[in-house]
């Protein structure tokens, strides 16, 4: 019953995060170099791997920032990454406290000097965890014979975001992306207040084995708010699953039939869940779900999110900012405690998006309001936390049959395209997972 836990001011440091050896070349070199925008012109390619070969990308990667650094490398043995990376420990020796304490954040990168993403060539790296899943199910998805997908997945990304992640060198790599991304024309002092508050996940891995699985596979369902769902009767398959997640507008009162009853983890922003809340009581949304058992994951979105997490992680009334005057936590549940929050990387966003959603937009002059929908990151994280996967709720080619909301019963709706998101690509990419037996995407084949 008790939520005190949560205000528990961040104390714990976590040693566990391991960082690869390349961005501590990448961060000299910028320091040297900056500001120079040399992105502008930088011929670079991030790579579509999902979507083409990106071979080619992949080499270039390593082979310009692989280096060694004698003083600071820990250990090799422990390393089970691709041939070629390499990890530090991210404990300082006194050398690199002192190197550390006389850098300052970087100036201001503005996205308003970019007319398409621009691309760093520390852009496909990514914050890797000594704490990565292995997974025993032999009909894991990470067994995947795909080889595309093989190749963009990154089994050891870092999923979670805490205190103890972001210090001046670690802002001076993320101030680079436009958020969700990164920490693009934010401020320093505002986010590293915010991030020291998210307190270290107790238990890394989100969704333990079912102590009752003959075979130690993990297997879920994702759940996404589409109107293909009404009148699919899928909800006693959906509850079958070991785990459930859901996102945004997750109604399931008087939706049983169709969507299920359970909830295992819930995915959301500070937008999507308020928005949910003030919006969706007509449809029986008076609360978001609270399962026992309950994981709340968190995507930062914007700089919104990290004021709600200040409030939120302090339990307060918020005096500032969009959340003025409303207290975050009475938005949660009981079920809110230190070990059932978590809050998403900026670098895991990233890769879905490079990785798996690169969309032409990030090519045109508002790249920087494109990222992933909701539903899309929920997706990703059930593919890093899950050995199988099933999917529902989630666009399909035929959405045009069916309204936006499965909680949309009596009227039709059309289904909204939102400028910030690619629809087209989210399609194509979920229906090519479909066939390459990666998940199982629920679609309908009457009407
Ligand atoms: C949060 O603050 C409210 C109002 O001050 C208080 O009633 C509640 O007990 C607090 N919750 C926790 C978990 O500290
Ligand atoms: C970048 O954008 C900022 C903010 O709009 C502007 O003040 C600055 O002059 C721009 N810099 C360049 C190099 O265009
Ligand atoms: C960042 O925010 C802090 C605290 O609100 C403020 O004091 C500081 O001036 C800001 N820095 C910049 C560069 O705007
Ligand atoms: C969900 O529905 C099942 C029956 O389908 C019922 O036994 C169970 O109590 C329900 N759970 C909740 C949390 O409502
Ligand atoms: C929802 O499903 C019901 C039952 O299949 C159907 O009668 C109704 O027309 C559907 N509503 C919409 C908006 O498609």
């Amino acid at each position: 019953m008790r939520r005190r836990a949560l205000a528990l001011p961040a104390i714990l440091i976590s040693y566990s995060l391991i960082y690869i050896l390349i961005w501590n070349k990448s961060s000299e070199k910028w320091l040297r170099t900056f500001p120079s925008f040399q992105a502008f012109n930088n011929p670079k390619r991030i790579s579509e791997l999902f979507w083409s070969s990106g071979e080619e990308i992949r080499e270039n990667l390593l082979s310009s920032t692989v280096v060694s650094k004698p003083s600071l490398y820990l250990s090799s043995t422990t390393n089970r990454n691709r041939k070629g990376s390499s990890e530090y420990r991210r404990t300082s020796s006194p050398s690199e406290l002192k190197r550390q304490i006389n850098i300052t954040p970087i100036p201001i990168i503005y996205k308003e000097n970019f007319t398409k993403l621009p691309k760093w060539d520390f852009e496909d790296v990514y914050v890797q965890s000594s704490e990565a899943r292995r997974p025993v199910c032999s009909a894991s998805l990470q067994n995947s014979k795909d080889e595309k997908f093989q190749k963009a997945a990154m089994w050891n990304i870092q999923l979670w975001f805490h205190n103890g992640h972001l210090d001046v060198r670690e802002w001076n790599r993320l101030a680079h992306f436009n958020n969700p991304f990164g920490f693009m024309e934010y401020n320093y002092t505002v986010i590293k207040k915010a991030v020291d508050l998210i307190p270290k996940p107790i238990y890394n891995q989100l969704l333990p084995v079912p102590s009752n699985s003959a075979d130690g596979c993990i297997r879920c369902a994702v759940v996404g708010t589409g109107g293909i769902l009404n009148g699919s009767r899928m909800g006693k398959e959906i509850d079958s699953h070991d785990y459930i997640f859901r996102v945004n507008g997750a109604v399931t009162k008087g939706f049983e039939e169709d969507v299920g009853n359970k909830t295992s983890v819930y995915v959301h922003t500070s937008f999507s869940l308020s928005q949910a809340i003030f919006n969706l009581e007509d449809y029986g949304f008076q609360h978001i779900p609270q399962d026992e058992g309950i994981k709340y994951v968190m995507i930062p979105e914007g700089l919104r999110d990290f004021e709600w997490l200040d409030g939120l992680l302090q339990n307060e009334t918020m005096t500032y900012g969009s959340y003025n005057g409303y207290a975050p936590l009475t938005f949660y549940s009981d079920r809110l405690q230190k070990d059932t929050f978590y809050v998403l990387h900026p670098d895991f966003l990233r890769y879905v998006r490079n990785r798996f959603l690169p969309s032409e937009r990030l090519e045109q002059p508002y790249w920087a309001i494109y990222r992933p929908t909701n539903g899309a990151f929920t997706l990703f994280l059930a593919l890093h936390t899950c050995d199988i996967v099933d999917v529902y709720g989630f666009i399909t080619e035929d959405y045009s049959k069916y309204s936006n909301y499965y909680f949309e019963r009596t009227t039709k709706t059309n289904v909204i395209f939102y400028l910030n998101h690619d629809y087209e690509l989210e399609i194509k990419t979920w229906k090519k997972l479909h066939n390459a037996g990666i998940i199982n995407l629920y679609q309908r084949q009457e009407q």
